[in-house]
């Protein structure tokens, strides 16, 4: 395994085989191993295929745990265990208003002045929904200026260590599809003016498919096995392992801001909520947008036994999901934005063991070869994908909190081409912004009948991080008649 050094992090942990130019064999060891686990199957090919393929498969069959894949295809008829109705509650919420938000936002303040505050983003996934042929994050998203969910984070990164004097490190977790491209992306940006040092890509794990009906490994190519991210959760195995962990800590950075790739209105490191966080010395907070319906497509944060718990939409029966209270309220309205920050410390903490978090099991449709060696595109659900999700870390915190935003704010994700969350209403959600800040600053937008802004707008984050910062810096004297973007 490579300890990739900090700020030039590998991509994938392998593991070199030392062959030189001797014919590769397979070590006795690893036969017998396949063998016992009845997974020999892959190495069908093995006499036909180059040394590089070789040498691919055998960085690829050593890096896997067999024995945990074997125990994983046990339990895959395990439903999802969700706790019995009568333990899940809603949790304590401070709401986005709350009077010392101007106490907490000071707190917040000082930490990033001092120099205590990472940024992380997740940017793993291959966004399939969005029929985008690239890393999402290179998505050009700025209804006006065209930047990408990248440059728009990075910019925010950038504003936050002028503003605060001390630039934070900002983190890009990728994934072996992602990882190549993102760099690159940043690179021939010039890391969209951020130093290259505080610049950091470290790439996330990935998992082995099993076939459904058998548990045999999957292969994608006589020489690769089909592997797949090994979800968002990833990112805590991955910075152990990348020693950025480590790193972080020694340079005396205490808190990391979490959040995905897909959202552009995130406020990242947001004082208030750091202020917050610090004052309740809290292991792991969570952000919460409340959600509109009983079928949100939301993770559903809820208490359970005292700790606080995400329960996937998908997961949460329609009968609690449907709930109201006695005003007519939702009983479990808290939605998962994903945006959190967790102590450094209390990482290190949960990543000291192996097993860590647990794996979801999915059933997908992944293309595979047959032992004709012909590549097969099933039909309908023929695998198991198994992906960690980061919000099962937060049932380890000892101490935790929530505190709401809203979404015309702070949520707005890019997950579909069309329709619901799609290019076009993350558009209409940055222009909304604009238009309210514009209005905070006593300047008006022409609006449509239904009172929506008629004409696009946009804020650099380089011309202003939030309302207050806007109106300090516009002409207010500015009349708008057109789309504007403010840079
Ligand atoms: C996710 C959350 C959901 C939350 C919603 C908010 C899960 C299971 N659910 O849903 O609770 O309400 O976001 O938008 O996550 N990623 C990686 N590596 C991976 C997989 C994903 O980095 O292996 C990253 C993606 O790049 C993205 C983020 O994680 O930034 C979310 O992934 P996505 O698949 O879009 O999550 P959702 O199912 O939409």
């Amino acid at each position: 395994m490579i300890a990739a050094p900090f700020g030039n992090v590998v991509c994938s942990f392998t593991v070199v085989a030392p062959f030189g130019n001797v014919k590769m064999m397979v070590p006795e060891e690893l036969r017998r191993k396949l063998q016992h686990y009845r997974q020999e199957h892959v190495l069908a090919w093995w006499d036909r295929l180059e040394d590089t393929e070789r040498r691919q498969l055998m960085d690829q069959l050593l890096s896997i745990d067999l024995e945990r894949l074997a125990q994983l295809y046990a339990e895959r008829d395990r439903i999802f265990s969700v706790p019995d109705p009568s333990q899940i509650k809603p949790p304590p919420v401070v709401p986005a208003d709350a009077p010392d938000n101007a106490a907490m936002r000071m707190a917040g303040e000082e930490a990033l002045r001092r120099g205590e505050v990472a940024a992380l983003v997740v940017a793993g996934g291959q966004g399939s929904r969005l029929d985008f042929e690239h890393p999402k994050g290179m998505y050009p998203i700025g209804p006006i200026s065209r930047k990408s969910l990248f440059q728009i984070h990075a910019e925010k990164v950038l504003a936050l260590g002028r503003r605060y004097g001390k630039q934070l490190p900002f983190l890009i977790m990728t994934s072996p599809a992602t990882d190549a491209e993102t760099r690159s992306f940043f690179a021939e940006r010039a890391y969209f003016g951020l130093p290259k040092e505080e610049v950091f890509f470290f790439c996330q794990g990935t998992m082995p498919a099993l076939d459904l009906a058998t548990g045999k490994l999957l292969l994608e190519a006589p020489g690769r096995l089909f592997l797949s991210p090994d979800g968002h959760g990833g990112v805590l195995t991955a910075l152990r392992k990348s020693g950025l962990l480590e790193q972080l800590r020694r340079r005396g950075i205490r808190h990391l801001f979490y959040f995905q790739v897909d959202n552009p209105l995130v406020k990242v490191a947001d004082p208030v909520f750091l202020g917050r966080h610090l004052s309740q010395r809290s292991e792991a907070s969570s952000k919460i947008v409340p959600k509109q319906g009983p079928k949100d497509r939301l993770g559903n944060l809820v208490v359970v036994e005292g700790r606080c718990t995400i329960i996937e939409y998908s997961d949460l029966p329609d009968s609690l999901a449907n709930e109201r209270d006695a005003n007519g309220q939702l009983r479990l309205w808290a939605g998962n934005p994903a945006i959190h920050i967790f102590d450094l410390d209390f990482l290190a903490r949960v990543t000291e063991g192996a097993g860590l978090l647990p794996f979801h099991i999915a059933r997908k449709k992944v293309p595979y070869l047959d032992d004709k060696g012909q590549v097969v595109r099933p039909q309908k659900e023929n695998a198991l994908k198994f992906e960690r999700f980061i919000f099962d870390v937060l049932p380890l915190a000892e101490r935790w909190l929530v505190m709401e935003t809203s979404r015309r704010e702070e949520f707005a994700p890019l997950k579909n081409a069309e329709g619901e969350d799609s290019p076009q209403t993350v558009q209409g959600a940055l222009t909304n912004l604009a238009a309210d800040w514009l209005t905070r600053a006593g300047i008006e937008a022409p609006r449509t009948a239904n009172g929506e802004p008629a004409v696009a707008l946009e804020i650099s984050p380089l011309f202003a991080l939030d309302a207050d910062e806007f109106a300090a810096r516009v002409d207010r004297s500015l009349r708008i008649t057109t789309a504007m973007y403010f840079e």
